[in-house]
């Protein structure tokens, strides 16, 4: 009989610190909403405290989100705790993960607390937290570099003050999975009430072994991995949730335990998440990575077709992988769109706007006659990716770009509602246009990145544009698809540039 994993889901946390990752509420509730489609067990959904714009994500998320617990992060503070109990209290199940740092470089340089101090602080933010909700998580900051003594101090208090889950976090992705598993067994056998809580595991990937060492904790006892689609987190990112679920089920063999994910959800969520945030997933990324399952060798691909398990130990669809599947067309309806859309998981807040959605499906099904499922979720990307307002807003672009000359791009923003032409010379034609808008917008954001991506297969494919600008230590990603790809650049631009128009939010690693 396997014992239940948790799957903790922190795309939405975690995985939205990474560089210009960040999301708009619309976007937060879609991710939500594809991971409460696949099970994942807890979903957390921001951290509260950090902006306004996170506090209403969470609140959101906690209103619609029935089938999975809603979380907010909170630093060991009352306010934070108060920001976090109040965001999810709409949820059917919430919980509230408050953390602290426990190592010594962390407590001495950047709280500049005594271990006492920290000690104190984590009881009163366990105790502030329950008063919200019965289901809280603690977590160690810096756990990997932390003495075991002190954290077994820490967390035997923080258990007695009535915390439920106790997370164990290599923050900055130290450690080696015997070493983590170690740890994570020590302890299990060491901490004064270790038998009423669930143990966790939430491992950086500095040193690619997030997913190992997660998997090494749970065959210590953990019963909870804090996982991100994609991979995606902080620096070089966090546990990959697909891959940790997909080993798990895969060498049943080996691990006493199961998770409740839907795995056929796993690539759909991949993909959600990938174009929300602009991070492309590589080619030869284990279970999502389009490579994933193909096989190119003639030995390989001859022993495939004789029987599939000589190479596969996984089932491509299993995980979600299915041949692109025509959806709608131009003579598609708009109850068909709407409920095409409603299947994905894509719910306008109002009539005005499927209306506004539908017209840009029928000017796409008209130069694109087969629209898939794909060309959907970036359609309606880019129908709902500036709702602070759209303060630049492409009306016009024209590029002349032959043999021998340097393109020239035309370009008509609107800005605030007033129309601005501009033009520009580049060395192609995206720069061309690049050009043509800079000299609108004078931004003097740095272009850090610019990538381009088919959304299917097929000359006449949406190509799906992600730019990533810089400006005073704040970074950016801007998206935008069309079917003409210098189009679809120019709206990854002017997306980037509209998010910089908008203020921040909070660092939420900063002080207690
Ligand atoms: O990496 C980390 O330590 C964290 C904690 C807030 C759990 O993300
Ligand atoms: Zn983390």
């Amino acid at each position: 009989m396997k014992e239940h994993l948790v799957i903790f889901d922190t795309t939405l946390r975690d995985g939205e610190q990474s560089p210009g990752a960040s999301m708009t509420r619309e976007e937060k509730l879609r991710v939500a909403r594809q991971l409460e489609r696949m099970q994942v067990d807890v979903i957390e959904a921001g951290f509260a405290a950090a902006s306004p714009g996170d506090f209403e994500a969470i609140r959101s998320i906690a209103r619609v989100i029935r089938g999975s617990t809603v979380c907010s992060l909170a630093r060991s503070n009352e306010n934070d705790i108060r920001r976090a109990g109040e965001a999810i209290a709409p949820a059917a199940r919430g919980r509230i993960h408050t953390f602290i740092a426990t190592s010594p470089i962390h407590m001495e340089k950047k709280l500049r607390m005594t271990p006492d101090q920290v000690v104190d602080a984590a009881v009163r933010a366990v105790l502030w937290a329950r008063e919200y909700t019965d289901e809280v998580e603690f977590s160690a900051e810096d756990a990997v570099r932390s003495d075991v003594d002190f954290l077994c101090r820490v967390f035997g208090a923080v258990i007695d003050a009535g915390a439920t889950t106790i997370n164990v976090p290599d923050t900055v992705g130290y450690s080696v999975p015997h070493v983590w598993g170690g740890l994570i067994h020590t302890l299990i056998e060491r901490v004064p009430g270790a038998d009423r809580v669930v143990w966790s595991t939430h491992c950086h990937n500095d040193l690619g072994m997030a997913v190992a060492n997660s998997l090494s904790a749970v065959l210590a006892g953990a019963r909870q991995v804090e996982c991100t689609i994609n991979g995606l987190g902080e620096r070089a990112g966090n546990a990959s949730l697909e891959e940790v679920v997909m080993a798990v089920r895969t060498r049943s063999d080996l691990f006493p335990v199961d998770t409740r994910i839907d795995t056929t959800q796993i690539v759909p969520a991949s993909k959600l998440v990938s174009q929300i945030t602009g991070y492309p997933v590589q080619p030869n990324k284990a279970v999502v990575g389009a490579n994933a399952f193909a096989h190119e060798s003639g030995i390989h691909q001859d022993g495939v077709l004789k029987h599939r398990e000589t190479y596969e130990i996984m089932r491509a669809e299993d995980v979600g992988w299915a041949q692109n599947k025509l959806v709608l067309g131009k003579h598609s309806g708009r109850n068909a769109f709407k409920s095409r859309l409603s299947a994905l998981g894509i719910v306008f807040d109002s009539e005005e706007a499927l209306n506004v959605a539908f017209a840009r499906f029928k000017e796409l099904a008209d130069k694109k006659h087969e629209i898939f499922d794909e060309d959907l979720q970036a359609l309606v990307s880019d129908e709902v990716q500036t709702p602070d307002g759209e303060y630049y807003k492409l009306a016009y672009s024209r590029v002349c770009s032959e043999t021998g000359e340097l393109p020239a791009a035309d370009v008509t923003l609107i800005v605030e509602g007033c129309e601005r032409k501009a033009s520009g010379i580049g060395s192609g034609p995206v720069d061309a246009t690049f050009k043509a808008i800079e000299s609108v917008a004078g931004s003097g954001a740095k272009l850090m990145l610019y990538s381009v991506n088919a959304i299917t297969t097929g000359t006449d494919a949406q190509g799906e544009v992600t730019v990533r600008l810089a400006r005073g230590g704040r970074i950016v990603n801007g998206n935008g698809a069309d079917t003409d790809i210098v189009i679809a650049s120019a709206k990854a631009y002017l997306n980037a540039l509209n998010k910089l128009q908008f203020p921040d939010r909070l660092d939420p690693q900063g002080d207690v």
